[in-house]
């Protein structure tokens, strides 16, 4: 009988990924997984996506697009030659020759990594795997999550990792709303939990991405990861700290880091604001911070950079006081408007966006708060709905204050500052605005 080796099982998966007849499955169609299905649909794979949310499922088979980097067209078009396949049952995963694992990895209420989601799809693919198939988990982790929580739970198939089949990470780096990095052109970087697994994963992500960086394993893969995003979270809260201490100073901080940028070398363009939003840089530090604590590790940098950027909206709340005060009014009865709900410009994110923690903190002082943003009417969080207000000469003039909480291209600033009372912009889209109603952060 003819024994099936890892060496032919590989060969016969890169066969199929490089002659693009590979099934390609990607289970979570969000932010992440959905531009990652057209990619690989648009280079002609045949892809199914897999999400347990049935509305998500069936927009997608229909070629209805919720994502914003992802085009319109570009989806009726991958749907319209037959090439997408969406269901939000796993046994299809026997059918398939890739799995990628693009579902959220959040944090509990005590800030701890919630894996419940990467182990949930995880157990369900085990129940399906088959050998030689490649799962490669794309969601943000600590390191170890591929070795030491999915590599197991997919060998109770009775199947082995590098032998039957093949287990990587390849962390996503999307920026979501960044028009000149898409999932297409930016590095991708890959580790395998073996050899062999590195070849196939390396192999499959080169069909679409422009660099391909190997990494010797999947820990380091996912190190990387969690690296790259403290390094935001800890500059941004620098830019935070220089802000606070700027404003002790009657100093200028927007003044001074753009001429601090206009050095060529050795600095990067960080900025403040009311704090940071999103899926990634409040919470993946974290996941770090959390596995350090296995090895006896204190991580101080993620805990300092954590304190001082959530430390910011009542550093906003406290300014928007000072700035109401000067015009002899409380926060106590004031009308304030939010312009911005999102994490950040011209996305409809607003998950852990700092704007809502700003409307709660003004709302506990008795202010009449309202807000403004086109990218996200609506707001549910944490059991609070939120509606926004339209944003028209009657709101604006009517508000006590206006607080930029987000910059979003489609708000004329200068119309605002010209309608507004005094306006506090945490986000310098005042820029190049000459008016004394405006406070910056
Ligand atoms: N959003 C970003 O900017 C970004 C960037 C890089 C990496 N990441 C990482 O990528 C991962 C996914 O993030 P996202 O922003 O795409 O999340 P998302 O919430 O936009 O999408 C996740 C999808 O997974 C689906 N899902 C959840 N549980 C499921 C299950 N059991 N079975 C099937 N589908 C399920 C959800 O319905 C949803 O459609 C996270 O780990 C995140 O940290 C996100």
């Amino acid at each position: 009988m003819e024994t099936v080796t890892p060496m032919s099982q590989s060969a016969e998966l890169i066969g199929k990924i490089k002659d693009h007849s590979a099934r390609i499955g990607v289970v979570g169609l969000g932010y992440v997984g959905l531009p990652f299905l057209v990619e690989k649909a648009k280079v002609g794979f045949h892809v199914t996506g897999i999400d347990r949310n049935e509305n998500r499922a069936g927009m997608v088979a229909r070629g209805e697009n919720y994502i914003g980097d992802v085009q319109d067209d570009d989806l009726r078009e991958v749907v319209r030659r037959g090439l997408v396949t969406t269901t939000t049952n796993f046994e299809t995963v026997a059918d398939l020759d890739v799995i990628v694992i693009c579902v959220p990895t959040p944090l509990d209420i005590n800030l701890s990594p919630d894996l419940s989601y990467v182990r949930h799809v995880t157990e369900e693919i085990g129940r399906y795997l088959r050998p030689g198939q490649l799962v490669s988990l794309e969601s943000t982790t600590y390191p170890g999550t591929t070795e030491e929580i999915m590599k197991p739970l997919l060998e109770k198939s009775g199947l082995k990792a590098g032998q039957d089949f093949f287990l990587a990470h390849s962390p996503e780096r999307v920026d979501p709303g960044n028009a000149r990095y898409t999932t297409k052109n930016t590095n991708k970087v890959v580790g395998g939990n073996d050899p062999a697994s590195l070849e196939v994963a390396l192999a499959f992500y080169k069909q679409t991405i422009e660099h391909v960086v190997a990494v010797s394993s999947a820990k380091a893969a996912e190190m990387v990861k969690v690296y790259e995003n403290t390094f935001r979270a800890v500059n941004i809260a620098l830019a935070n700290e220089i802000a606070l201490l700027c404003d002790r100073m009657e100093i200028n901080v927007w003044e001074v880091l753009d001429a601090a940028f206009t050095k060529p070398f050795g600095i990067m363009p960080f900025y403040p604001g009311p704090g940071v939003g999103g899926h990634c840089i409040p919470l993946d530090p974290h996941y770090l911070e959390w596995k350090a604590r296995e090895y006896n590790f204190q991580t101080h940098f993620i805990a300092l950079a954590g304190e001082t950027n959530r430390k910011m909206p009542e550093f906003v709340v406290e300014k928007a006081a000072r700035v109401l005060n000067q015009v002899r009014k409380p926060l106590n009865g004031s009308k304030v408007l939010l312009l911005g709900m999102a994490y950040k410009s011209d996305l409809d994110d607003y998950r852990e966006s700092p704007a809502i923690e700003v409307y709660r903190l003004l709302e506990r002082t008795g202010a009449e708060v309202s807000f403004h943003d086109s990218w996200t009417p609506k707001v549910y969080e944490h059991g609070l709905t939120i509606t926004g207000v339209e944003l028209t000469e009657e709101a604006v003039t009517g508000a006590d204050l206006v607080i930029i909480t987000t910059r979003h291209s489609d708000v004329d600033y200068q119309w605002v500052v010209e309608k507004a009372q005094i306006v506090l912009d945490t986000r310098y889209a005042t820029r190049g605005i000459m008016s004394e109603k405006v406070t910056l952060l």
